[in-house]
């Protein structure tokens, strides 16, 4: 695991960066679209490649991580419309090549097990682009989720509800109660995790992420064991990290060749 700590502008451009080389050396490559305040950054990034230098989604896929379970089509927090709004429509995605969990089928299971065979038949996804909760969630597997899981239907946690509610006018009872999210499973088959993590309110997940035993109570922690992860943080979040200054130095001292 990959550990660089910066402000949160240069964070975002790393992660861009690496989402470019990956299109320009695989055009068709597989996305994993992470939603939430984390990646917004990242996608301004993509957006001003897209525009000024000629950087192209035309045949690549994108795949959401989750979805809110029964929110109607039109709803601006609808994880498909807030990747709609944020990234696809900025970088001339078309919509076909771009999906997420269909949090209003009638037959949730299904729905389930047919976002999986979609990630498959695309040749599974090359980078996943990631935040994290504070109760140390990946995609909604809060903790207790299973280590191996594929997507399903989870409950979110008041304290996630109470964290999203920012994007429901702060009206906790607006978010709804379930959703549809990628598995720790399913995270972990993606060839590359791409994590932003800013703010103190993220700092005890980032260090049980990181240094934490690994545990379904903190269920990021799953990242430790996947062969290549990279967890981008600013000075906040990493505020609680035993090992900051290793980090620092590890990645100061890299060659620029190795990007991430
Ligand atoms: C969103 C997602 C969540 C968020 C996490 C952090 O698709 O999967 O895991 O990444 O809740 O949210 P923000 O970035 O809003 O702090």
């Amino acid at each position: 695991m990959e550990v660089v700590i910066a402000p949160a502008d240069e964070l975002a451009v790393l992660a861009a960066a690496a989402i470019d080389a990956l299109l320009r050396r695989k055009p068709e490559a597989v996305i994993g679209l992470a939603t939430g305040s984390s990646p917004l950054k990242v996608y301004d990034e993509l957006a001003r490649r897209h525009a000024e230098e000629g950087l192209s989604f035309a045949q690549a896929r994108g795949f959401m991580l989750d979805e809110y379970v029964g929110l109607p089509p039109e709803h601006p927090e609808r994880y498909r419309n807030v990747i709609e709004r944020e990234i696809a429509s900025r970088v001339a995605w078309a919509p076909d090549r771009v999906q997420g969990p269909d949090g209003l089928a009638a037959d949730l299971p299904a729905a389930c097990a047919a976002y999986e065979a979609a990630i498959d038949a695309a040749g599974g996804v090359d980078l996943q682009l990631l935040g994290i909760g504070t109760d140390g969630h990946i995609a909604f597997n809060e903790p207790g989720s299973s280590l191996a899981s594929r997507t399903r239907i989870k409950t979110l946690t008041k304290q996630t509800r109470e964290d999203n509610a920012r994007f429901f006018d702060g009206d906790v009872e607006q978010v709804p109660r379930h959703c549809l999210t990628q598995g720790l499973g399913t995270i972990m088959a993606a060839r590359h995790l791409v994590l932003l993590a800013t703010g103190k309110q993220k700092a005890e997940a980032v260090h049980q992420l990181v240094e934490g035993p690994i545990s379904a109570m903190w269920p990021g922690t799953i990242m430790q064991m996947h062969p290549h992860a990279t967890v981008l943080v600013d000075d906040a979040a990493a505020s609680r990290l035993q090992l900051g200054g290793y980090y620092r130095q590890t990645f100061a001292s890299k060659p620029a060749w190795q990007g991430l």
